[in-house]
């Protein structure tokens, strides 16, 4: 059987179908969050009027079951939860600095720094040929390399930083003014282990429901933070809202677990995709994976309005930037 990255899709309860012609378009949408892609090669030709971009750009996860980005036998032997620095969750590389981060020994960076470097190639390609409306527009490429179980993260650290609760990506420290998340992932674990996820509502459903607990900005505050270096530069007011959004996702314990939300399996060997600041997603088990960052300016998307910063623009009735 071909490996699927859905483990179940429930129908929806008559209360949840759309009643206006606006939710009837949020629902068509969500009735499947994942969009299924057949590719086994990272070389293909672009597909010819492709609706990808706008479903991505909708919120849904693109999957690839069978597109395998594969490890030699002397990278495989790397794989451990020793590989990483003991105070680190994840090695991460930046491909313009050249600059990798987390490797415990250093004579095992260079092999990582190499295989790093090579999954952002495919990852770029991938997201270039599929979604050409991107091409050229991905900037601040930044990949990690997560060895440890995702078990082990629990009880580590607090509430905020647990990737187990669903939420959408958002820096604390380093504010984004609005740009984009795209995030390209894969599961390499040797073993059979799937990485298994869950995925949220729509964005702009979740956002009208917790916008209300947000306390108000503070411009005076954000730029302390700046100051005092607590933040990489001011917090914007969409920067504030993202992350508001992002801790009380979290701290919801009625929504993570009764929220309207889907598993999703990933098979050693699929890679998937999306925009992490707007697809509501958990980390729920596995280990090994390879994740892929890029920004992306809103002004360089086919659907703007449908962005994080338009959306939460709309309900708030302001500029936020
Ligand atoms: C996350 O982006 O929240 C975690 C994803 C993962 O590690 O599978
Ligand atoms: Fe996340």
């Amino acid at each position: 059987m071909v490996a699927s990255c859905i483990a179940n899709l429930p129908s929806l309860s008559s209360s949840e179908l759309p009643t206006s012609h606006r939710s009837a378009h949020e629902y068509h949408n969500f009735a499947r969050p994942i969009v299924e892609l057949p590719y086994t090669d990272w070389q293909f030709a672009a597909p010819d009027n492709s609706d990808l971009t706008d479903r991505l750009e909708r919120g849904q996860v693109l999957c690839f079951p069978q597109l395998a980005f594969t490890l030699s036998e002397q990278e495989q032997a790397l794989l451990g939860p020793e590989l990483v620095g003991p105070k680190r969750k994840n090695i991460s590389f930046n491909i313009d600095r050249d600059r990798i981060n987390g490797v415990a020994d250093p004579t095992n960076e260079a092999a990582v720094r190499a295989l790093l470097k090579r999954y952002y190639q495919h990852t770029r390609n991938l997201v270039e040929t599929l979604l050409p409306e991107n091409r050229g527009k991905l900037l601040e490429p930044v990949n990690s390399l997560r060895v440890h179980e995702i078990s082990q993260w629990q009880g580590k650290s607090s509430w905020r930083k647990d990737d187990i609760r669903l939420h959408v990506d958002a820096f604390p420290s380093r504010p984004i003014h609005g740009q984009r998340i795209i995030r390209v992932f894969h599961n390499i674990n040797p073993h059979g282990t799937l990485r298994v996820w869950r995925v949220g509502e729509p964005f702009e459903r979740l956002a009208e429901r917790l916008l209300p607990r947000i306390k108000p900005y503070s411009s005076l505050s954000s730029s302390l933070q700046a100051a005092l270096k607590i933040t990489k530069s001011k917090r914007s007011h969409y920067d504030h809202l993202i992350l508001g959004l992002h801790d009380a996702m979290k701290a919801d314990t009625d929504y993570q677990a009764n929220g309207q939300q889907w598993q999703l399996d990933f098979h050693p060997g699929t890679t998937w995709m999306a925009f992490s600041d707007q697809t509501p997603h958990a980390a729920m088990s596995g280990q090994y994976m390879l994740e892929q960052t890029f920004l992306l300016d809103v002004a360089s998307q086919k659907n703007s309005e449908l962005s994080p910063l338009r959306v939460l623009e709309r309900l708030t009735g302001r500029a936020l930037l």
